[in-house]
Parts: C-alpha cells; sequence; structure tokens
C-alpha cells in the first residue's frame, strides 16, 4: 500500500484532545506556559530538529479552529488534520494517513507535553535510520516517581527488543510495577505502521483506537520495535489540570532562567524573575527580583532591569537602567538611557542613547533623542523631540482632540519649562524657551521664547484682610 512513498521525515503532533479536566473552553494544547502555548513548545522542539514546516502536520479536533488560527493561516504553516470524533491516540494518526503516507518515516508527539526537546525529536528522527530493520522507536522515560502512564514490556530473551505497551488502566499487578514507560513520543516506518493501524481495536476501558496497541502487533508480525531512554524524565510530563499547567510554567520559566545566567546574566532572586521563551539578555546584564520578561524582549549587555518591572516585547541597547517598577511595552531603548523609577514605556516610545525618562513619565509613539531628558510626571504621545532637550515636571502634549491625534516637534537643545501645555499640532524650534505653565498653541521659532500664561498680579494685604472678616 505503500508504493506512493517519497521518502523523508514527517512529524504529526496529536492535539485532538479536549482536556477535560482543564475546564476550559480553549483546547488543552492552546494554553500557555513559559511563555508559550504547550503546541507552541511542541512545535519548537520538531522545528528545533530541523523538521520543515511543511513536513509537520498537527491532528486537532475539540477547537480545532482555534488551533488553525494558532498556527498561523499562511501557506507555508503547518497543516491542520480534523479528527472528529476522537477515538482514541491510534485514530488519530489513522485519520492523518493520507497526509504522511508519501514519508518513509514517521514521528508522532504527545502535543500535551511542553518539555519535550529538539534533542529528543532529532534523535527519533536519525535513531529509525540506525537502527535497520525497526519499525518503531520509542522514547521511553524511568522517573523517580510513579506516573499512571503506559508500561514499557521487553522481551526477557532479548531485552533490546520491545514487545508491547500496556496502558496503566489495563496493567497486570506485576506489570505496575515496571518503572520504564512510554513518553508519548514515537518514530515508524510507515510501510509497517499503516497495516498496524488497520488492525487496532477499541477493546479497552476507554473503548478507544490505542496507538500504543500499534506495538504488539508489530511485535507480533516479527518487526523489530526498538526504545529510546531519555536522559531527563521529565520531557514527557504533560499537562491535565491548571495546577499541572502552573508547576510546567514554572519549570520552564526557570530553565529559561538558567539558560540566561549560563550566559552571563545575573538573576536575583531568580524564582522571582518571569521570563518568557524568546527573551534575550546579553553579558554582565542583571536583573532584580520581581522581573517579568515577556514575548520578544532583548535586553543588551551591562544592562540593569529594576525590581518589580515589567517589559514586553521590548528592545534594549547596552547599559540601559531601568529603574524598579517601570512598565515598557513594544518600546526601543537605547544605549546609557536610563528610564524610572515608575515610568511608562508604551508601543513606539523610543528612547534615545543616554536619554533620562524619570518618575511617573508616560512616552507613546515618540522618539526622544539622545541626552534629552523627561524626568518627572510628563506626557509625551505622538511627538519627537530631538537631543538635548529638557522637558520639564508636568508638561503635557495635547495630541487627542476629541476625534483625532495629532503629532509634536520638538526640536534640539531647547526647554520646555514646567507645566507646559504642549496643543497639538505644534512645532518647537532647536534652542527655544517655553516659560513654565505656558499653553502653546502656535509654533515657536528656534531660540525663541515662548511665554503662554496669564501674568501675575501681586494685591497687597489682601490676605491680611481676609482673615479679618
Ligand atoms: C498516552 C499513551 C500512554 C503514554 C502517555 C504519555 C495512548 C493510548 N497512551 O496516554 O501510553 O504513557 O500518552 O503521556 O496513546 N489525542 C488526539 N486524539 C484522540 C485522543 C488523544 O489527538 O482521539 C491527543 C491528545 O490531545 C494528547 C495526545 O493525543 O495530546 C495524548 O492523548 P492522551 O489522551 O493525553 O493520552 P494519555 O492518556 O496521556
Ligand atoms: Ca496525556
Amino acid at each position: 500500500m505503500n508504493n506512493t512513498q517519497a521518502g523523508g521525515t514527517a512529524v504529526l503532533i496529536l492535539a485532538a484532545g479536549r482536556g477535560t479536566r482543564l475546564r476550559s473552553r480553549l483546547p488543552k494544547v492552546l494554553h500557555r506556559a513559559g511563555g508559550d502555548t504547550l503546541l507552541g513548545h511542541v512545535l519548537g522542539a520538531a522545528r528545533g530538529a530541523g523538521i520543515a514546516d511543511a513536513n509537520i502536520a498537527v491532528v486537532a479536533g475539540f477547537g480545532a479552529d482555534q488551533v488553525s488560527v494558532a498556527l498561523g493561516a499562511h501557506a507555508a504553516a503547518p497543516q491542520v488534520i480534523v479528527q472528529e470524533p476522537q477515538l482514541g491516540t491510534g485514530h488519530a494518526v489513522q485519520v492523518a494517513a493520507g497526509w504522511w503516507r508519501a514519508y518513509e518515516r514517521l514521528i508522532v508527539l504527545n502535543g500535551d507535553m511542553p518539555l519535550l526537546s529538539a534533542t529528543t525529536v532529532a534523535a527519533l528522527a536519525g535513531e529509525v535510520k540506525d537502527m535497520a530493520g525497526a519499525a518503531a522507536v520509542l522514547a521511553t522515560a524511568s522517573p523517580a516517581e510513579p506516573r499512571p502512564y503506559g508500561r514499557i514490556i521487553r522481551d526477557a530473551a532479548h531485552p533490546e527488543r520491545v514487545l508491547a505497551i500496556v496502558e496503566d488502566r489495563q496493567t497486570t499487578p506485576e506489570q505496575a510495577q515496571i518503572r520504564e514507560l512510554n513518553a508519548g513520543f514515537y518514530s515508524f516506518r510507515t510501510s509497517a505502521l499503516g497495516p498496524a493501524l488497520a488492525l487496532l481495536g477499541r477493546d479497552n476501558p476507554h473503548g478507544e483506537y490505542y496507538l500504543t496497541d500499534v506495538v504488539a502487533l508489530l511485535a507480533g508480525a516479527g518487526e523489530g520495535v526498538a526504545a529510546l531512554p531519555l536522559t531527563d524524565p521529565d520531557e514527557c510530563l504533560g499537562v491535565n489540570d491548571r495546577a499541572e499547567l502552573a508547576q510546567l510554567d514554572r519549570r520552564l520559566r526557570r530553565r529559561k532562567a538558567a539558560q540566561l545566567m549560563a550566559a552571563g546574566v545575573s538573576l536575583e532572586n531568580p524564582e522571582t524573575i518571569d521570563m518568557d521563551a524568546g527573551v534575550t539578555a546579553g553579558m554582565d546584564t542583571v536583573i532584580e527580583p520581581g522581573v517579568r520578561l515577556l514575548g520578544a524582549t532583548r535586553i543588551g549587555e551591562t544592562c540593569r532591569i529594576g525590581a518589580g518591572s515589567i517589559l514586553t516585547d521590548c528592545e534594549l541597547g547596552d547599559g540601559v537602567v531601568v529603574r524598579p517598577y517601570s512598565v515598557l511595552e513594544s518600546a526601543r531603548v537605547e544605549a546609557g538611557a536610563q528610564i524610572g523609577p515608575f515610568s511608562r514605556l508604551r508601543p513606539g516610545a523610543v528612547i534615545g542613547a543616554a536619554a533620562h525618562v524619570g518618575n511617573f513619565v508616560e512616552v507613546k509613539n515618540t522618539r526622544l533623542g539622545a541626552r534629552s531628558k523627561a524626568n518627572h510626571l510628563a506626557y509625551l504621545g505622538d511627538a519627537t523631540v530631538g537631543e538635548d532637550t529638557n522637558i520639564g515636571a508636568g508638561a503635557i502634549t495635547c495630541n487627542y482632540d476629541g476625534h483625532h491625534k495629532h503629532a509634536t516637534q520638538i526640536g534640539s537643545g531647547s526647554f520646555v519649562g514646567s507645566n507646559a501645555t504642549l496643543v497639538a499640532p505644534v512645532a518647537i524650534g532647536d534652542g527655544a524657551f517655553i516659560a513654565a505653565a505656558s499653553v502653546v498653541t502656535e509654533d515657536v521659532p528656534a531660540d525663541a521664547l515662548a511665554v503662554g500664561r496669564g501674568r501675575q498680579q501681586n494685591k497687597p494685604g489682601w490676605a491680611a484682610r481676609r482673615r479679618r472678616r
């Protein structure tokens, strides 16, 4: 039946299950841990092993539409194969047979195991080739603690041969003692897999077609089945409920922390720091307790990220200091700039080299030039500020007229006095000086002084007279 083989290795990720115990409208594989979905982590392991997306497919069922959206609609994205209804892991592989039949080998991965490593997938991809004749290779794990996983039955006379996998609920008391477990990652020769799948029955406690029964069918037909013991048995830790999800989230973040520390980044109280998988940081950067680094945040060398700060999708050059409790999102901060404490950088904020943004300053869609300072209580929105300019305490760009956003331009070497109100659209030239508390509605030429406020009057004796009344 496999005379149309095109060769090569395909990866099939099983992700059709609902994950009932998560009690969620979201399919299990789209729950997040360590900054990515469970499916995203498994996909990452396959990609990391050098498998191209064109050779990866995902079996989806419960929430298949959501899975498709998550994978992206572009032509190169992994294919989604719908399994409806979900009659077990063997059925899931069978439903996809039209897709994998053209390949020589098929790697099958349970989709709910985010600690799976690229090394393991690469080993599975390489192993069948090396073990000439093996129709299947199964990753196995022997953790210290018991888990309700399938048990690996080896041939007593030829221990290198696997004879069967017995599911947890079907073991004899003797088999229940077996410590070697089925990890849920397999590599099959497709020419042997197809006929074995066709023979699967569903005479078991769940009434499902078990992929694991394929092993006994292959072994019984004289095919070789080999085991690939995992060095880290935690690679096959799965997620069944929200408590396990939280545990794996912590483990993934701990793994990320270990990677960064190995790369020369100091983490103070690492267990209090949250980092997503895509985060990078350079040598001699220090990250203080309670920091969250999310999304694709990239941090340069010798930076310091202050306690309690949250950075999402940000890019920081070398030597940047973010003081405590700052919140930065989709912002770029160039070398040597200082942010915080208590600063807020919103999307499109670009802070130039050695510039300062201080206490309770909010910056949105604004470029603040090199060495410019906005140190206290200011709002800069839809603005460009040149170099060496000082933005005084409480200065505000009025960028929104209730209908539209307007731009403010502030030149280099200028001085915007405290509490100035800049009503956009407005432009302030290089070297200009805005008097404190001015309301600026007209452009200010370079090197000019703008005063836009009521003149002060002093009324002698007025306060004393009032007190006597
Ligand atoms: C499975 C293995 C077990 C192994 C364990 C490791 C079987 C029968 N048993 O059990 O030997 O030790 O993994 O965790 O395979 N899925 C589908 N379609 C279905 C059913 C499941 O796509 O009809 C997907 C699930 O979404 C999940 C994966 O297959 O990602 C594994 O299914 P699950 O029901 O979690 O199997 P386990 O009981 O964990
Ligand atoms: Ca499972």
